[in-house]
């Protein structure tokens, strides 16, 4: 039998590639303008990395993670997520020494096993964006406003951002007490996950989707009755950078996220078209996960967006994507005489930036033509004996089907010149 791909991983095929490459030079385009530099951190880390940073009583580290023991028995795990990674990165080359704020983002692989279907897999490539070192509010209205550029630069129109304040350690613990006051009487109708929850984190009962849950998910009490007055201000002042940003929000009261590092603001933005998974992209604070990672106390926050989720919702909207913009320009030659003149004039031609392909195959001209056409090419290149004879070549533009014969010893400057 023939060997397949892994449920629930995905081949992106050349025809997708230019999506993806769009997809992330935009992200590097915006990104920039913001100061965010790439970082590049492993695929795989400690598995303690993730039970820290991540959470124990999270979906992701309790179920989802592809974990395994290397040759000399460490438990290793392929990243489900970016951030403890990043943050773990900061700490260990001691980023905050070099600048007081630091701006980094990536661009990969996460893995999740998680149960696949459109908009979910169990390897898809997120791109994520963290700034780490300051507790600015306006900084988390920054964030969201950065990301709400690159997706309408995308050109993304019928998206919501969604906001909401989870708090921090000092006001936590009551509204964590709350939560479980209030899920006390109904412990016995919850599902198996939710009951664990409502011990490790009651607040994780909330990113509950069984459908006998969702009536008391519902009725939760909220997090911002119960924020410190820190948190409250800064909340206040969240809001209203994003108001002085032009960034339309909503706030969704019960909005936590399904990861424990999570302090005060927490966003995602969601695409109804998507259906089930409609999160193209979510984010927020977190303020004590350096210290969580055995770091000194340094605020953060960020977000993450999926690249397979943005194709989607992209071609949902039916915005126009870049199609490949560059097809070669191909040679056809008749008889060996003149293919193997067009070898070296090719290789020449394509050392001074010519994209050139030539059909190998050598069949008729018909067929060559049908090649190039393949291609896409807008332009072929004929050499045929008669032409070889006389140094020179027809250029034809394979839309208007227009001919001309130019000297051989002006093809280059005349394709360079030509848009291709
Ligand atoms: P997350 O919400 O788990 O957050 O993932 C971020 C985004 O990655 C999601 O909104 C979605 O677009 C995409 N994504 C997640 N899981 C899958 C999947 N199984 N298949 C396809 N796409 C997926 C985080 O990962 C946080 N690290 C974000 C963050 C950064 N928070 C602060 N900084």
């Amino acid at each position: 039998m023939a060997i397949t791909a892994v449920r629930g991983t995905k081949d992106v095929l050349p025809l997708e590639t230019p999506i993806y490459t769009y997809l992330e030079n935009t992200a590097r385009q915006i990104f920039g303008l913001y100061g965010y530099e790439e970082i590049r951190t492993p695929i795989f880390e400690q598995t303690e990395l993730f039970k820290r940073g991540t959470g124990e009583a999270t979906d992701i580290v309790s179920k989802e993670m592809y974990t395994f023991l290397d040759r000399k028995g460490r438990s290793l795990t392929l990243r489900p997520e970016g951030t403890p990674a990043i943050v773990r990165a900061y700490l260990e080359h001691k980023l905050g020494m070099q600048s007081p704020i630091s701006k980094l983002f990536y661009i990969g692989p996460m893995f999740r096993y998680e149960r696949p279907q459109a908009g979910r897999l169990r390897q898809h490539t997120q791109i994520g964006a963290e700034c780490l070192g300051s507790l600015a509010p306006s900084l988390d209205a920054e964030v969201i406003s950065m990301f709400r550029q690159f997706v309408t630069t995308l050109g993304l129109t019928k998206f919501t951002v969604l906001i909401n304040s989870i708090g921090c350690q000092v006001c936590r613990p009551g509204y964590r007490e709350a939560l479980r006051n209030y899920l006390r009487p109904h412990l016995e109708t919850l599902c198996v996950d939710c009951k664990l929850r409502f011990d490790r984190n009651p607040l994780r009962v909330m990113d509950c989707k069984v459908e006998s849950c969702q009536p008391i998910v519902l009725k939760t009490p909220i997090s911002i009755d119960y924020l410190c007055d820190n948190c409250r201000a800064h909340f206040e002042e969240v809001k209203k950078y994003l108001e002085i940003l032009n960034v339309t929000y909503q706030l969704a009261p019960r909005l936590v996220r399904g990861l424990d590092y999570y302090t005060r603001t927490v966003f995602e933005c969601q695409v109804e078209s998507l259906g089930a998974q409609n999160a193209i992209g979510g984010g927020g604070r977190y303020d004590e996960l350096a210290e969580i990672l055995g770091g000194p106390e340094t605020p953060g926050l960020g977000f993450g967006t999926g690249i397979e989720r943005l194709a989607l919702a992209l071609e949902l909207q039916k915005i126009p994507l870049p199609v490949k913009n560059n097809p070669a320009v191909v040679f056809v030659t008749l008889g060996k005489p003149a293919f193997d003149y067009a070898i070296p004039v090719i290789a020449e031609l394509r050392n001074s930036g010519i994209p050139m392909q030539i059909d190998y195959r050598q069949g008729s001209m018909k067929s060559q033509l049908n090649f190039a056409n393949r291609l896409g090419a807008k332009q072929v290149v004929i050499l045929g004996e008669t032409e070889l004879n006389s140094q020179s070549c027809i250029l034809k533009d394979m839309t208007t089907s227009e001919q001309k014969t130019i000297p051989l010893s002006n093809l280059k400057a005349t394709l360079t010149k030509a848009p291709i």
